[in-house]
């Protein structure tokens, strides 16, 4: 008898596919909007789930599922799962590292340079029918080549952010993270490790990458902005609630700094309504991995995931795979 799969949003139809050759699907292809108990009630039968980072696996939906062994996620982050409550009812969880890295770099360096150098507020000038005459100093902005990149949080994201800003622009990279990069790896970014506070206060672009966890909410608000150049940039392409976007908005409308760039939301899809009334920030809705051959291989890697576990136990990136043991 095949496995049962629950694939909580719609994915690409080669996806569902190949799922279907293993495992008896059921898939939300029309993407309906399930509220956590409806969540619940479709895996209540499933031995596993194929997750997108908004579908929440925690104690709660794991006391009603007891068939479930495994949620694969389509994201490298999975601050969507309860990643202890998976492990005490025996869940294996996975996400999708490695195959979404240099897109997410180039995304954060799209960003970085759309907010510092004032494209998408300038364009919306265009576009507004203002554009009567040259001046000089209409949308001046601030370089990216030759200038501080502060990186908060170093893992592989942040090392492809660092190279393509030292070795791309000619940047001084600085960085902090929990844990200091070894001498080759500092190396090949080109990049210092400071602490958050010198970071903070020489970088003139700041780009954070750092998981979510309730030790990271809030690493940058209203203190750590006043410690930032009024020149600088922020961008955030790692998770709504490390920045306090009440606090950002204010300090980007009082121009204690000069731009920033989000591409995440505390609480997203909806975000800080301040936020969309302050001209001097570029805002997408979280697509910093949003190319077609990524988000496939990211699906197919959870697919992949689903099948090496039900195969023969051996999921390709399990992120509790002492579970495996059990
Ligand atoms: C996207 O945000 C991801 O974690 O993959």
């Amino acid at each position: 008898m095949k496995h049962k799969i629950l694939v909580a949003r719609a994915i690409f139809p080669e996806i569902i596919d190949k799922l279907a050759q293993h495992f008896e699907v059921e898939s939300n292809q029309n993407d309906e909007t399930w509220s956590k108990a409806e969540l619940t009630e479709r895996l209540r039968d499933k031995d596993g789930a194929f997750t997108t980072g908004g579908d929440r696996i925690d104690a709660e939906v794991l006391a009603a599922c007891p068939r479930l062994k495994i949620c694969a996620n389509m994201a490298v982050g999975y601050n969507n799962f309860d990643i202890e409550a998976m492990t005490a009812a025996g869940v294996l969880a996975t996400n999708a590292p490695d195959v979404l890295t240099e897109t997410t770099a180039d995304f954060g360096f799209a960003l970085l340079m759309a907010a510092a150098r004032r494209i998408t507020e300038s364009e919306h000038y265009l576009r507004a029918g203002k554009w009567s005459k040259w001046s000089y100093d209409m949308f001046a902005g601030s370089d990216i080549h030759g200038a501080t990149l502060g990186i908060l949080g170093m893992g592989r994201i942040g090392q492809g952010i660092a190279k393509r800003g030292a070795h791309g622009f000619g940047m001084k990279v600085i960085y902090h993270n929990r844990s200091r990069l070894d001498a080759a790896l500092e190396a090949d970014c080109k990049a210092s490790y400071v602490s958050k506070e010198a970071l903070l206060k020489t970088a003139d672009h700041v780009v954070l990458v750092l998981p979510y966890s309730p030790a990271s909410h809030h690493t940058i608000g209203a203190a750590e902005l006043a410690l930032m150049k009024p020149t600088a940039t922020l961008i955030n392409i790692a998770r709504g609630g490390i920045v306090d976007d009440a606090a950002l908005a204010v300090a980007l409308r009082e121009k204690r700094i000069a731009a920033a760039g989000l591409d995440v939301f505390e609480g997203e899809p909806k975000l800080n309504p301040d936020l969309l009334t302050v001209p001097n920030v570029v805002l997408t809705p979280h697509i910093a991995s949003a190319t077609v051959p990524t988000r496939l291989a990211m699906a197919d890697l959870a697919v992949d995931n689903l099948i090496g576990f039900f195969k023969d136990k051996r999921p390709l990136t399990p992120l509790n795979p002492h579970v495996l043991a059990l």
